[in-house]
């Protein structure tokens, strides 16, 4: 009874407090104290977000209608994937007008109003540049291959056929795994790392930097807030080829990512771009040691502001994940960048399928709760969360079953390759259900009328069936629900610097069951404490918690803590403020 009133006081305490303090400018007094350390992200995927034109592909107006739902949810900066001019091989990765709006999304008058709408509700705009490649559609490429004498020509990578076949380069999306693409026009290969249509930029040329650091500027002069730099860890390149040995691409990072001069690069980037603006960075990719992501992001190095590591995020497979696993890459992260440099945490993206279905429970008695859970653990990490558009709703994987439902080039392009090799492609499929990028980019579910309230039009990929249940606006009036659950751990985020500064200390290191840590900083210490089984679970912690406030959990009704033992609940999710 006692634990029950002491955590209705202290949960309306925090919500009167969050909804009260909202912080532009750092809102601790630690000298090291950053608003992008502090900021609250939140990423869209701007295709499949809100379509207000009824084509059936979401689109900048859509996101615009849906501002104030942004805001509601608390989250502090938008990540926008790429919007600009684009053939959509990759879904607007593949750019062929770096300073102009993609048809599909509206126009630059859209972006301004967006721009503006963002800043009127206090909440930042990280845009998405992709540098590493264009579009072949781009007209930086279109002369580049005309003719070998082209200005353009040393923009991108190419191979003169003559010389032979080029070293072999392993493509990530080529049906054949080939990056090397010959091209009769002028009797070249062309080098792409992605899709053929996605030929790389050659950032060995300062010409082709300095076209890059300007169209960063025009973005920048806009009042944009950050850049997210796609694939940059592979932007540099060894261009005598070596060769590579066999299998390599089983391992392609270690030969592609952090190459070259990168840091230089990166340095200069700084120099013409991030210095001049208050803006955040972050790269995609961490390189391939702590020393990589360190050498990316230390303060005294000027290049990046915080690393983007996979680490966490790779850990699913479809038969499962150990805990002590995913605890022990979180830990370590954490231990590495305990004195410099930044991290981020996040649990998925665009490239991955939906949190709940690979890191939780997606069965209808788990789907809640361990969404719920996730939530905590991102929220409550040091580092700056990320929070991938629909996993707010515990959106999960639509599964699909038919090669024809699937919209992504990588599945689809893989799909090829393995009918090609006279591969298992029932076995296929069944991976591609788990893990295809598709699972998280299906249309997000606004309510229970026709196509989830996406479109009046016909979405461009398929809605998951499941948006009778699962939307904004049944969970919108639940209290109980995953959303509004949501909303409450931004507030506790945010009214609780300890999660953001304090220091992490693993608890319980070896229960392969339970995630136990502390946070302590800024004058508190906190507990959290995590059950990543579908069975109730025994914490091993010497805290007493009869004198804890428990501040937030995601069971209605409190945990009993009978003379100390502390079990939690499957997926149960708590967080304490212990006594000092
Ligand atoms: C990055 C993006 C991914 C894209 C690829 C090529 O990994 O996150 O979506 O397909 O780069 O641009």
């Amino acid at each position: 009874m006692k634990q029950h009133l002491r955590f209705a006081i202290s949960f309306f305490i925090l919500t009167f407090f969050a909804k009260n303090t909202f912080a532009q400018s750092p809102a601790s007094a630690n000298p090291n104290a950053k608003w992008w350390k502090e900021a609250i992200i939140y990423q869209i995927y701007p295709r499949s977000f809100k379509d207000a034109d009824g084509d059936g592909i979401g689109d900048l107006k859509g996101i615009i209608s849906k501002l104030d739902y942004i805001k509601s949810l608390g989250v502090t900066a938008v990540w926008l994937n790429p919007i600009y001019s684009s053939p959509n091989d990759d879904n607007g990765y593949d750019v062929s007008d770096y300073r102009n709006i993609m048809k599909d999304f509206g126009t630059m008058e859209d972006f301004d109003a967006l721009l503006k709408g963002l800043h009127e509700r206090g909440i930042k705009l990280v845009m998405d540049f992709v540098l590493n490649h264009s579009s072949d559609e781009h007209k930086w490429f279109q002369q580049s291959r005309s003719s070998r004498y082209n200005i353009y020509r040393d923009y991108y990578h190419w191979w003169n056929a003559e010389n032979g076949k080029p070293p072999y380069r392993y493509s990530l999306f080529d049906v054949n795994g080939d990056a090397w693409k010959y091209d009769s026009l002028t009797n070249a290969y062309y080098l792409h790392y992605f899709s053929r249509k996605q030929p790389d930029l050659n950032w060995e040329n300062p010409t082709l930097r300095q076209e890059v650091f300007d169209i960063m500027k025009f973005w920048a002069d806009k009042g944009i807030d950050g850049f997210r730099l796609d694939a940059f860890q592979f932007a540099a390149k060894d261009t005598t080829y070596p060769g590579f040995p066999n299998g390599f691409e089983k391992k392609f990072n270690l030969y592609y990512a952090m190459q070259g001069n990168l840091h230089g690069y990166l340095q200069q980037m700084y120099h013409e771009v991030f210095s001049k603006y208050d803006v955040m960075s972050v790269a995609e990719g961490a390189g391939n040691s702590f020393a990589d992501a360190h050498n990316l992001v230390d303060s005294n190095r000027h290049e990046l502001n915080m690393t983007y590591a996979f680490d966490g995020v790779d850990i699913p497979k479809p038969e499962g994940y150990s805990l002590l696993h995913f605890k022990e890459v979180f830990s370590k992260w954490d231990s590495a960048f305990q004195n410099d440099g930044w991290l981020s945490i996040f649990l998925s993206n665009h490239d991955q399928a939906r949190m709940v279905s690979r890191f939780g429970n997606d069965s209808p008695p788990f789907r809640d709760l361990s969404s719920k859970m996730l939530a905590t653990f991102i929220m409550t990490m040091r580092g700056t969360p990320y929070f991938y558009y629909g996993d707010e709703l515990g959106m999960t994987n639509i599964r699909f079953d038919d090669i024809r439902d699937y919209r992504d080039i990588e599945t689809l392009n893989a799909y090829e390759h393995q009918k090609n090799i006279g591969g298992d492609l029932k076995k296929f499929m069944k991976l591609k259900a788990f893990e295809s990028r598709d699972n998280g980019r299906t249309p997000f579910q606004w309510n229970h009328s026709t196509n989830a309230g996406f479109t009046s039009g016909t979405p461009w990929i398929k809605v998951n069936p499941n948006y009778k249940t699962i939307n904004e606006e049944t969970e919108n009036a639940d209290p109980n629900s995953v959303l509004n659950y949501f909303k409450n751990v931004v507030n506790l985020r945010k009214t609780h610097p300890a999660l953001v500064y304090g220091k992490y200390d693993l608890l319980d290191k070896t229960n392969p069951d339970v995630y136990a840590y502390t946070r302590t900083g800024e004058g508190e210490k906190l507990l959290i404490l995590l059950n990543f089984t579908s069975k109730n679970a025994k914490a091993n912690i010497k805290i007493d918690l009869s004198k804890a406030n428990l501040l937030l959990s995601n069971y209605k009704i409190p945990p009993s803590l009978d003379q100390g033992n502390i079990v939690l609940r499957p997926y149960e999710s708590m967080v304490y403020k212990l006594p000092r």
